[in-house]
């Protein structure tokens, strides 16, 4: 038997980049019309279970959804990418990649697998778990803002061919104009011939859409208003969360749900870590996410305007949740 090689762990994120890019944001989203915050706070501990929480809610169905495209397309992926190399930004528990990596395991094609994430505890945890399970596979995890660290991806040896892996749906939380710029430097950061398998969320009727993200338990509501819990503890604000009403939209324009708190009575609040005070009136809003969905023709020209070719867009049977391989021409 082949004994696990230990994994490597690169560090590119500074122990003050969490606090010196939160006040960033929030002055910048806080401090300026429309009020919003930009979702990645949405995840410390306590947002990262309720989120964990979220994916198993019968109505929140993209998990479930996209899980079935990978176990049933995970073995074209593996043969059409001819990677040996699989690279996963915001990889968490890669609990989902498992299915990707025992697919190219099962091919004889897994050399090296490269999770990158903000968390390292996760990150950490995810690696030992990883190298336990597939001997022989280097693990080189890769603490680092998949926004801000792409230049710092791992090299392709000769010949060799990596695949990228964003999945979950993660990218629909970023503008038209984000999504452009990220995968411009992903593309930057890439070889002709590298691959991308992103994971999008589909529209579909705004009922379903809705439902997943104002669930009958209340679960989502919480992890969005965890978001003022995130400025209390962190900036030392005088938020009171339970004086916001969660409002979550389907914006059939943009085609994109719009998670929002509402200020239920005018508020002067206090955010001493950003040096901000913000006054809300009554029903003022903040956005704290949104979450684009995708219709076919749009994911190919928004890869394609960076330089991705889309090879095949898998689907689950039921359509609602699209998983794309592109090749970088
Ligand atoms: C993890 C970003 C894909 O947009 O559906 C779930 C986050 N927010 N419910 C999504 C989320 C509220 C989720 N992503």
């Amino acid at each position: 038997m082949t004994e696990p090689t230990a994994p490597t762990v690169s560090v590119l994120i500074d122990p003050d980049w969490a606090s010196g890019s939160l006040v960033d944001d929030v002055r910048r989203g806080l401090g300026s019309r429309p009020l919003r915050l930009p979702p990645k706070w949405l995840y410390d501990d306590e947002g990262s279970r309720l989120f964990d929480e979220i994916t198993r809610l019968p109505e929140y169905y993209p998990t479930e959804a996209e899980r079935a495209v990978l176990a049933a397309h995970a073995g074209d992926v593996v043969a059409a990418s001819g990677a040996t190399t699989v690279v996963e930004l915001g990889s968490g528990t890669s609990d989902k990649t498992r299915t990707l990596l025992d697919a190219f395991a099962a091919a004889d094609r897994l050399r090296r697998f490269v999770p990158v994430d903000v968390s390292e505890q996760t990150l950490r945890d995810a690696a030992d778990m990883l190298a336990e399970r597939y001997p022989g596979l280097a693990v080189e995890a890769v603490v680092g803002d998949f926004t801000l660290h792409l230049q710092h991806l791992p090299a392709n040896e000769p010949g060799e061919r990596r695949l990228v892996a964003f999945l979950g749906g993660t990218i629909g939380n970023l503008y038209v104009e984000e999504r452009a710029a990220f995968l411009g430097a992903l593309a930057d950061s890439l070889e002709p011939g590298d691959s991308l398998l992103l994971g999008t969320d589909l529209v579909k009727p705004a009922d379903r859409l809705v439902a997943a993200y104002h669930d009958s338990q209340g679960i989502t509501e919480q992890f969005v208003r965890n978001s003022l819990v995130v400025l209390n503890r962190e900036l030392g604000a005088d938020f009171d969360p339970g004086a916001f009403s969660y409002v979550p939209f389907w914006d059939g324009g943009l085609e994109r749900m719009d998670l929002r708190l509402r200020a239920d009575t005018p508020q002067h609040v206090r955010i001493p870590g950003a040096d901000l005070e913000v006054d809300l009136g009554l029903g003022e809003e903040i956005q704290v996410e949104i979450s684009s969905k995708f219709r076919p023709a749009g994911i190919r020209d928004e890869l394609a305007a960076a330089g991705f070719e889309t090879v095949e867009l898998y689907t689950d049977p039921a359509g609602d949740f699209g998983v794309t391989l592109a090749r970088l021409t």
